[in-house]
């Protein structure tokens, strides 16, 4: 039996034939990059839903079973046993490191999490209430002109250093960018703190480093706050060719600095259909204010002449629930009461869950909550401010974004992105 599908225009009864690519995992792919040279006519995939654009043996999803795999390990395992930073090793390297390497990782880290003098004054050229996902963006790609500005990146160690470099000054940008938000002095990164602690710490602590005076002496950053960062950033890590990875991959297929493609994905993320999302959610359940006013919200969110959506609702590829938001509700039910989560928040998004999952609406479209409608509340807990939200996915999913720009730029049959169009002008 032939490995392919035949195609017959019924217009003309002429057939084609297209090979058919075997998944390791998941769907096969139709091999239709022929279809042009031998039809004459191009393919349409409105918002690429049936579309496979690159080869990938990054991450996996299963949007049916709603399962979630990183380099084929199941995301429930690595939430609960690594830590974010082996989960970057995972991917960055394809194995998990040993004791040894996570160390060295970790302490390479610590050392590239400073940034240039330079790039402060940056920051000084925006507004206070600039948004702090515009200075991410504007940030990152300014690095550029300080790493690799004349360097074409092939070497195994130069993927890597640059690489562990845009992982380990993220979290600086992000916290730099939150602080010029509040006209606080930076606090530079504490290389005695681990990589999730670091980030809190830059938030929060006051000019000089020093912690908030508890009553009882100095007041740690509490290690369940960083081990649900932590888990946070694991669980944000990488999702397949989302639309900011799509995005960053499209900036590498022309051959831009790496840097320049992450700033890029960060300017798609930050859409509320996308990572945005996080901060939309917490907003809508603030404006929703109690339970009772969740049916009046449920219903718009059906009626197909308001624009209003359930934020942190349905998924490209999970017709499931997402087992990121899983993964998050239970830490939820962990930590609200170490943690003194906002009850009447958790009360409405309980609600909301209830209601959706039994309403004909939601059923027949199989919309989930997604990793976004819990991420939010756990964030609020943490006391991290709302506009840092999708900064925080952003320091999560770089490796991703860096990984998946590395197998794009190893791939020997990768081409330029430059899709077609149905035309339908003069
Ligand atoms: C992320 O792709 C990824 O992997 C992304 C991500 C990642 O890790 O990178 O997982 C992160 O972006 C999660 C998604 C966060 N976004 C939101 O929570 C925003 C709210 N959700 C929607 O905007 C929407 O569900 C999308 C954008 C997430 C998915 O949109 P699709 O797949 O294009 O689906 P669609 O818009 O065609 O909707 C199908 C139907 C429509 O109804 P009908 O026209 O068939 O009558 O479902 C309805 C939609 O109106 N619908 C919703 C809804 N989401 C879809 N109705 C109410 N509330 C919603 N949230």
């Amino acid at each position: 039996m032939k490995n392919s599908i035949t195609m017959i225009d019924n217009r003309t009864g002429k057939s084609y034939e297209f090979d058919i690519l075997e998944a390791t995992r998941g769907p096969n792919v139709v091999n239709i990059s022929s279809f042009f040279a031998q039809t004459g006519m191009f393919t349409f995939d409105n918002g690429y839903t049936s579309t496979a654009s690159c080869k990938s043996d990054i991450t996996f999803i299963d949007g049916e079973k709603g399962e979630l795999r990183y380099r084929g390990i199941e995301i429930e395992k690595l939430a609960l046993n690594h830590s974010y930073l082996d989960v970057c090793y995972l991917l960055l390297n394809s194995r998990l490191p040993t004791e040894q390497e996570s160390l060295e990782f970790d302490l390479e880290l610590r050392h590239r999490s400073f940034l240039h003098e330079g790039l402060r004054h940056l920051f000084q050229a925006f507004p206070s209430d600039a948004h702090p996902m515009a200075t991410l963006s504007s940030a990152t790609s300014a690095l550029s002109t300080f790493y690799f500005s004349h360097l074409e990146i092939c070497k195994e160690n130069e993927y890597q250093e640059m690489a562990r470099r845009i992982i380990a000054k993220i979290p600086t940008i992000a916290a730099f960018a939150y602080r010029h938000s509040i006209g606080a002095p930076f606090i530079q990164p504490d290389i005695n703190r681990s990589f999730t602690e670091n980030f809190l710490y830059m938030l929060r602590a006051y000019p000089g480093g020093k912690m908030h005076r508890g009553v009882h002496g100095e007041e740690k950053i509490k290690e369940i706050e960083i081990k649900a960062l932590d888990t946070i950033f694991t669980l944000h890590a990488d999702h397949e060719q989302n639309a900011s990875t799509t995005t960053v991959r499209g900036v590498a297929s022309t051959g831009a600095h790496p840097y320049v493609a992450i700033s890029s994905g960060i300017s798609a993320l930050w859409g509320r259909a996308h990572g945005g999302a996080n901060e939309s959610v917490v907003a809508q359940l603030e404006m929703i204010g109690s339970v009772e006013n969740v049916d009046t919200y449920i219903e718009r969110a059906k009626d197909p002449n308001d624009p209003f959506r359930l934020m942190g609702f349905g998924h490209r590829v999970y017709k499931n629930y997402d087992p990121r938001a899983k993964i998050l509700k239970t830490l939820q039910d962990q930590l609200k009461d170490e943690l003194n989560i906002d009850s009447n928040l958790l009360k409405i998004a309980h609600k909301i869950e209830t209601i959706a999952l039994s309403d004909e609406y939601f059923i027949s479209r199989k919309l989930y909550p997604n990793i976004d409608f819990y991420s939010g509340i756990i964030l609020t807990a943490l006391k991290i401010p709302t506009s840092m939200f999708t900064p925080v996915f952003v320091i999560g999913r770089t490796v991703g974004w860096i990984t998946q720009w590395i197998e794009f730029k190893k791939d020997k049959d990768a081409k330029i992105t430059r899709p077609r169009q149905l035309y339908l002008g003069d």
